[in-house]
């Protein structure tokens, strides 16, 4: 079996003005990583972008907050989520960032593409100013009173307390976050782009989408703006930090952030592009290839209308061919908050957790809030670690392991007469990869994994029922017992390639101790992968258990938030 498709993966560039924590890594980077490792085993050409997002007024904000440039934000935070990436795994072909040169060229040419074709419209408005700041300000530096429940700090955008969107007029009493003053009104052009105008097509293309393909909640989403009616969308802003616009009328203005970032993937592709020696257009130009935006459900209709409007509009890309946004992850009960600090950062979990980057992986996987928004607590995290990876998957392998090392010192013994359970098992195994593939293949992660731990399942059982160490002690049982074994590595060696896209830190340990290179998932579901004699290594510990006093600690560290 070989795949000889193109993916373009691309998973939602994060702001680079904190770092990252477990419900960016279950929503969005996992699920891609699980997508692109699969089809990278299956012989696709994949090519898996992401990059941090480095412009936006939180990251002004956030500057102006510490008495820093942004400049100094974007880079202690791109290498702190670099490098949490890093170590958890997540596969990038290319990890790029948003302040790049080439990126600013990218997107400024984009938007004079869209310029010069006569594809925005203008308009001047009345927007909030602050004087003795000489600056117009985004929604989010303007606070005030929320019409709806009262609440006296909320912003231009949105209040925390009700969670309401708003728009800075419907403030009461709004005021300058930068000086604290009052506000005035002042005139500014922008450009917009004419959603409206790309309503019909937009219609059309999403009701033609292979509505088995795209997720529910997608679609839903989608469909419930084209049916309120698309507005035109200003795409300038302004503010200094940012993408300049490239025409003389806009001096002092800046592409909107999320004008920009998602042309971030295309200049990632072309960053990386440039650094391999690479053609970066069969990537974007070439309607062949598949491009799927990882994301979560906040960001569906920047990927799902505005995005697409804007490549339909620019002329040279293909559209997304599918989204399969998540939900969100919320952390024992509560909603994840970064100014609250109720979340678990991935750098902080691997000073606890130095070596259990794939049990996080594994939990957030298998626990994933794929169709609903779904909880994190640490005492499942202790359940699916003692009770799952240890008791079942961890425990299989280390007891075939032993048991060939026992008796005949880590040589793979050779297949005997077959009986009717080893072909039960046979079969099984036969099965399970292309199911779990399949369930891959349609976003269903959490499936996936489960018909994985599924295969180490049966392995449990086949030896429980088998007994082999019981059989070795008998004259005719050596030989079951080889047979047993035999069947039992053959399963592992599957374990092996089809647990790679969710726990690859584990499978490369695995195909150490088999002494294996390959990863290829034809090779799964083989009852013949590894011939007798093959030597094995001795088992070392693939996973541990988890204390009550480490999840009591994590526990008080979250309440002392
Ligand atoms: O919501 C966010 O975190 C954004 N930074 C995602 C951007 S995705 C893309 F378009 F770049
Ligand atoms: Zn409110």
């Amino acid at each position: 079996m070989s795949d000889s498709s193109r993916f373009t993966i691309t998973a939602a560039l994060p702001y680079a003005n904190g770092p990252i924590h477990i419900g960016h890594l279950a929503g969005v980077y996992i699920p891609a990583d699980i997508f692109a490792r699969y089809k990278r085993s299956i012989g696709a050409d994949v090519l898996y972008v992401c990059g941090s997002d480095e412009h936006g007024v939180p990251i002004t904000i956030k500057a102006k907050k510490n008495n820093i440039t942004p400049k100094e934000v974007i880079d202690k935070y791109h290498k702190i989520i670099e490098k949490a990436f890093l170590n958890f795994g997540i596969s990038f072909d290319v990890y790029d960032r948003t302040s790049n040169k080439l990126h600013h060229k990218i997107a400024s040419d984009f938007f004079k593409k869209l310029y010069e074709n006569g594809d925005f419209i203008e308009k001047i408005s009345e927007e909030y100013y602050d004087k003795s700041e000489n600056t117009f300000l985004a929604d989010r530096y303007i606070k005030g009173t929320c019409p709806i429940c009262g609440y006296e700090n909320a912003y231009g955008d949105q209040c925390e307390k009700c969670g309401s969107s708003l728009t800075p007029s419907q403030l009461k009493n709004p005021a300058s976050m930068l000086s604290g003053g009052a506000l005035t009104k002042k005139k500014t052009k922008h450009w917009y782009l004419p959603l409206d105008k790309h309503e019909s097509w937009l219609k059309n293309w999403i009701s033609n989408l292979d509505k088995k393909e795209w997720k529910q909640n997608v679609l839903g989403q989608c469909q419930s703006w084209l049916s309120s009616g698309l507005q035109p969308r200003a795409v300038t802003r302004d503010l200094d930090w940012g993408v300049k616009i490239p025409i003389k009328e806009a001096d002092g203005k800046v592409l909107y952030v999320w004008f920009d970032a998602p042309i971030g993937y295309i200049s990632a592709t072309q960053a990386w592009a440039n650094k391999k020696g690479n053609k970066w257009e069969p990537y974007w130009c070439d309607e062949n290839t598949k491009l799927i935006h990882f994301i979560g459900k906040d960001n569906i209709v920047f990927h799902c209308i505005i995005f697409p409007a804007m490549l339909k509009a620019h002329g040279d890309y293909i559209l997304p061919y599918n989204v399969p946004a998540n939900e969100f992850l919320n952390l024992e009960g509560k909603k994840i908050s970064t100014s609250r600090n109720w979340a678990v950062w991935l750098h902080e979990y691997l000073i606890d957790f130095p070596d259990k980057q794939d049990v996080l992986r594994y939990v957030l996987c298998i626990n994933a809030p794929e169709n609903k928004d779904n909880d994190f607590t640490w005492s499942d995290f202790q359940a699916r670690n003692n009770n799952e990876l240890v008791a079942i998957l961890g425990n299989f392998i280390n007891r075939v392991f032993v048991l060939c090392h026992k008796y005949w010192g880590g040589c793979i013994p050779q297949k005997n007469t077959i009986e009717k359970i080893d072909l039960d098992l046979i079969s099984e195994l036969k099965s399970k990869p292309k199911e779990i593939g399949n369930l891959i293949e349609n976003y269903k992660f959490r499936f996936a994994l489960q018909g994985v731990m599924d295969l180490a399942r049966l392995g449990n059982k086949y030896l429980a029922d088998t007994e082999p160490w019981k059989l070795f002690k008998e004259d005719e049982g050596k030989n079951r017992t080889e047979t047993i074994l035999n069947i039992s590595i053959q399963l592992i060696t599957t374990l092996a390639i089809v647990s790679e896209p969710f726990i690859p830190f584990t499978s490369q340990k695995i195909k150490n101790m088999l002494n294996i290179h390959f990863n290829d998932w034809e090779y799964a579901g083989k009852a013949d992968n590894l011939n007798p004699g093959h030597q094995i290594q001795k088992p070392s510990l693939l996973f541990s258990r988890i204390e009550d006093s480490e999840i009591a600690n994590q526990i008080n560290k979250l309440k002392k938030n």
